[in-house]
């Protein structure tokens, strides 16, 4: 494409034209989620996101020089208008937009921090479907989070490692980049010949021509953006299946793969393991990407749908704890940020009952160590139903006390109702969002023990809980 933003936006004082209403929307990013424009008004992340339209697909087609880091890109998003729209926005950060069609016509746009906004040639309609393209290239930049942890497109020494939590997916897809937007994805990605593309779903094809390879992958259940994955590199791939015959897909990089063999040959095991406890495993694949990656990574990996990313090789715990992801987090998704306990306490709690099949500590051991620790710890510093501050959106207390509350959920309810409840949680909600309060009304449902004090404590109680249970 032409290198200048061809129809750049009128600027703001040259719309007189547009109604007051439209011109405050489109001037000044709007009111906290309004249609079109600023975010969705995320409690932790109001930036990210636009509540003007709902994602249907995506379709990412991504031509990455593994040499010159150089990515040439074009994405092509349906979507619906939930409100009358004379301008949208997507998110994207850095990289070089050089045309924007909706419907096939030139569409102006503009662009100011992560947020790319679009006039197409005519309003869109409430309720009308609309396919936006997005043609763009650059050198995708890795971002730092509130957290000071590094993700997105991050650079490795034979391709990038690829992750999106909460963030990152904006540094390489335009899109509707928050968890209440959850759409099916098709990726075709070419890389030079001898590199593989790993990406969500299924591999449809592979085909090399004039020294490339392009992979299309397909992912065809709903998937929040922080879940996608395009990690390239020399990978040793080993297909397989699962005793239930579920296909999985695993690519490690060779520097990973002694390190890596005990737990990933476990993974079968793994997932028939947790589709007994949590129910039917969600999608139609699974596997996982391990990575050779920067030491200035220094978190372990995210449960990229079907198919995690591991930064190094990971042990068989985290191997548990990604895939428990796939049923809390993949599958039923945090309608928005401050809802990650949802995601990590359960994930936890996989570990927990796993550490006990394997012979080890019961999962009320564990929350006893935890509780009785008095060495210094961040698992008490806020509330997880409440983390308050971006940068604590995958904090501790998320993981260890959001488990700790699951332990004192059982102890409230029994053994029976806690396991119909990790069963019955994924299948209610399933390809969805949830947040706490349904979370709460769910389990109230199922039982006659009244669970305010527990969730008060627990969740939203400032400091160390006292016990309940
Ligand atoms: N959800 C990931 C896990 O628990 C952690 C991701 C952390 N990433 C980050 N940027 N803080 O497996
Ligand atoms: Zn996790």
């Amino acid at each position: 494409g032409s290198a200048v933003n061809r129809r750049p936006l009128r600027s703001c004082g040259a719309t007189a034209a547009l109604s007051v209403a439209l011109l405050l929307s489109a001037c000044t990013g709007g009111a906290r989620g309004a249609a079109g424009s600023g975010g969705v008004g995320d409690p932790l992340f109001p930036s990210l996101g636009n509540g003007g339209y709902q994602v249907g697909h995506y379709g990412l087609d991504l031509d990455y020089d593994i040499k010159k880091r150089h990515l040439d890109a074009t994405a092509e998003i349906t979507a619906t208008a939930k409100a009358d729209l004379r301008s949208f926005q997507l998110d994207l950060q850095g990289l070089r937009v050089t045309e924007v069609q909706v419907d096939g016509e030139d569409a102006e746009f503009s662009r100011k921090g992560h947020k790319l906004t679009v006039r197409p040639a005519e309003g869109l309609r409430k309720g009308a479907e609309f396919r936006t393209r997005v043609d763009y290239d650059g050198t995708p930049q890795a971002m730092t989070d509130p957290d000071k942890t590094t993700e997105g497109w991050v650079k490795t020494r034979d391709g990038a490692f690829v992750s999106g939590e909460p963030a990152g997916s904006m540094t390489w897809f335009p899109g509707n980049n928050h968890p209440g937007d959850k759409a099916t994805y098709d990726f075709t990605l070419t890389v030079p010949k001898g590199y593989t593309a790993v990406a969500n779903g299924e591999l449809r094809s592979e085909r090399t021509a004039k020294g490339h390879t392009t992979f299309r992958w397909h992912n065809g259940r709903p998937m929040a953006s922080y879940l996608a994955t395009a990690t390239i590199g020399k990978f040793e791939v080993h297909t397989s299946r699962t005793p239930d015959g579920l296909p999985l897909y695993v690519a490690v990089d060779p520097a990973e793969a002694k390190a890596s063999k005990e737990a990933l040959e476990q993974l079968p095991e793994i997932v028939q393991w947790e589709s007994k406890l949590f129910g039917p495993y969600p999608f139609s694949s699974s596997g996982a990407i391990v990575d050779n990656t920067p030491a200035r990574i220094d978190w372990l990996a995210l449960e990229s749908q079907t198919k995690p990313v591991y930064a190094g090789a990971p042990d068989t715990v985290t191997v548990v704890h990604e895939m428990a992801h796939q049923w809390f987090g993949d599958s039923v998704t945090p309608k928005t940020w401050r809802d990650t306990w949802l995601n990590e306490s359960f994930a936890t709690y996989a570990e927990w009952l796993w550490e006990e099949h394997e012979g080890g500590k019961t999962p009320q051991q564990q929350f006893d160590a935890l509780y009785k620790d008095t060495a210094p710890t961040k698992r008490w510093d806020f509330p997880p139903g409440n983390p308050g501050k971006a940068k604590n959106v995958t904090g501790t207390p998320v993981y260890e006390r959001g488990a700790m509350l699951l332990q004192e959920l059982r102890n409230a309810v029994g053994d029976k109702t806690f396991f119909t409840i990790l069963k019955q949680w994924p299948a209610k909600y399933r390809y969805g969002n949830a947040d706490s309060a349904d979370f709460i009304a769910f389990c109230q449902e199922r039982t006659d023990v009244d669970l305010t004090g527990l969730f008060d404590t627990w969740l939203y109680g400032k400091g160390k809980p006292n016990r309940v249970y």
